[in-house]
């Protein structure tokens, strides 16, 4: 099979470097790309075109940032066939995730060109309220804090570049990002469609360059966002290395859905099951909000517990080109072969096999555990792979207290028509997003998401990452006839 070579994208212009790198599919190791690898100059040019890009990118209008932006969501929708394909072909997601991934990333662009359009209207404060403040007013507008380096992950090539790159465009700040090695060609597929707009060059580059160079761009001075989505052990060190930059975090979970004693009609045991099988699986768990505990408390444990096996065991596993393949294989054989020795390790340790439990090279069964030892890695870790715990408990504060019990805290699912107890989840629970009646997988793509403890800092979601990009500015009128 013969593979295509992919340019990256320098201040806005397509260029190649001096070396390449290959991606395969992680479901059958087929070559699916070639990409170009800037060289350290290239590098540096793109990063001094972002810097310098700043204050004029800063105030190119609104209207022309709304309309690249809605130039993309639109593109992106008339080539979804194809970046699904991409997604599926680099990441190994199966068909029917990758068009959903497709149509959250239209919809990133189209919140992102809506935001544009109402941003930084800027807010008047009076301050007479004082006798030192007669006549002043405040007006605060928001200014870029620098140019966004953006670091992406492999789980969802597409919609989590786009999360780093429409709220940039929007705030009209300049942006670098650089995609996960395994997967950069729906990042360049973006790329693409951004040089198809007329943003001032410097305003974005994609640029694939290799992990191991990646200290001395992080430690840039002319780069003082840095946006990463990744492991906390990634995220922290890059946090650690630049202590004085501005980081934002969307580090690891090991996301509970939780079933409360009154969710206990068959109705409802079936829909909370159908959801913990398809969201424990999805992705083949790569994602940081899959569900895998299940905290259900003992008067609904046991029909639950029936119910989730059943249904995790219809998950149809294989080719993930398949439309009717729900689970593909992870991003890698040595992904796979971690989650075996995991799993491997909490049955040695005492806990029961319920459904899974076996490897077959990249594609991991989607696994069901019982009775999961609480010092094993299993328990206390973010197994990233098809793998679900389940967990017993006696009433609502054990249930919420299991939850807490874990390092993370990025968001937790609660199944329960009680009001009164959804307020008091949403109270108690250390994460950052409480899902009422769904799994801990939902999310919406302009709600505030991101983690508590370490799961993370900081907000995506359109126009949180916006904030999260600028700073408040206040400007003090004087003498005015208020
Ligand atoms: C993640 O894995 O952090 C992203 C989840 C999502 O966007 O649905």
């Amino acid at each position: 099979m013969t593979t295509s070579t992919h340019a990256f994208w320098l201040a806005g212009r397509r260029a190649t470097g001096e070396s390449t790198f290959d991606v395969t599919s992680p479901w059958d190791g087929r070559p699916v790309g070639t990409v170009s690898v800037p060289t350290d100059a290239q590098t540096e040019e793109a990063v001094a075109a972002a810097h310098a890009a700043v204050d004029t990118f800063a105030v190119t209008p609104a209207h022309v940032r709304a309309a690249a932006l809605d130039h993309v969501a639109r593109r992106i929708g008339e080539r979804a066939d194809e970046a699904a394909r991409l997604i599926s072909d680099e990441n190994g997601k199966p068909m029917k995730w990758a068009r959903g991934e497709v149509g959250r990333a239209v919809s990133v662009f189209r919140f992102a060109s809506e935001e544009a359009r109402r941003f930084n209207g800027g807010e008047a404060q009076r301050l007479d309220t004082d006798a030192g403040g007669t006549g002043r007013l405040a007006l605060t507008r928001r200014f870029p804090k620098g140019a966004v380096l953006g670091i992406a992950p492999f789980n969802f090539p597409l919609n989590l570049c786009a999360h780093k790159v429409a709220p940039a465009i929007a705030a009209g700040v300049p942006i670098i990002l650089k995609p996960a090695p395994a997967t950069p060609l729906s990042a360049l597929l973006i790329g693409e469609l951004l040089a198809e707009t007329d943003l001032p060059a410097g305003s974005w580059s994609v640029l694939t360059v290799p992990n191991d160079r990646m200290p001395s761009l992080v430690k840039d001075e002319r780069l003082p966002v840095i946006s990463f989505t990744g492991s906390d052990t990634v995220g922290y060190s890059i946090m650690d290395s630049v202590p004085r930059k501005h980081c934002t975090l969307e580090l690891g979970g090991n996301g509970a859905a939780v079933v409360l004693g009154d969710y206990a009609s068959d109705e409802d045991l079936d829909w909370a099951a159908s959801r913990i099988a398809a969201f424990s699986n999805y992705q083949g768990g790569q994602s940081c909000v899959s569900v895998q505990r299940v905290i259900a408390d003992a008067a609904v444990y046991d029909r639950l517990a029936e119910k989730v096996v059943a249904a995790v065991g219809a998950q149809v596993t294989g080719d993930p080109a398949d439309e009717a393949t729900d689970v593909g294989p992870l991003i890698s054989e040595d992904a796979a072969k971690r989650v075996e020795e995991w799993t491997d390790e909490a049955v040695r340790a005492g806990a029961r096999l319920l459904a899974g439990g076996k490897r077959d090279g990249a594609s991991y069964a989607p696994t069901v555990l019982a009775d999961v030892p609480e010092d094993t890695r299993l328990a206390r870790e973010e197994v990233f792979g098809p793998v679900l715990t389940l967990h017993r408990v006696d009433g609502e504060e054990a249930a919420f207290a299991a939850v807490n019990a874990s390092r993370y805290g990025l968001q937790a699912g609660v199944f329960t028509h009680d009001v009164q107890a959804a307020f008091r989840a949403h109270r108690a629970l250390e994460v950052g997003g409480v899902i009422v009646g769904d799994v801990p997988s939902y999310r919406a793509d302009q709600m505030p998401y991101g983690g508590a403890k370490m799961s993370g800092v900081g907000r995506e979601g359109v126009r949180y990452a916006m904030d999260d990009y600028t700073y408040e500015r206040v400007m003090v009128l004087t003498g005015l006839a208020l």
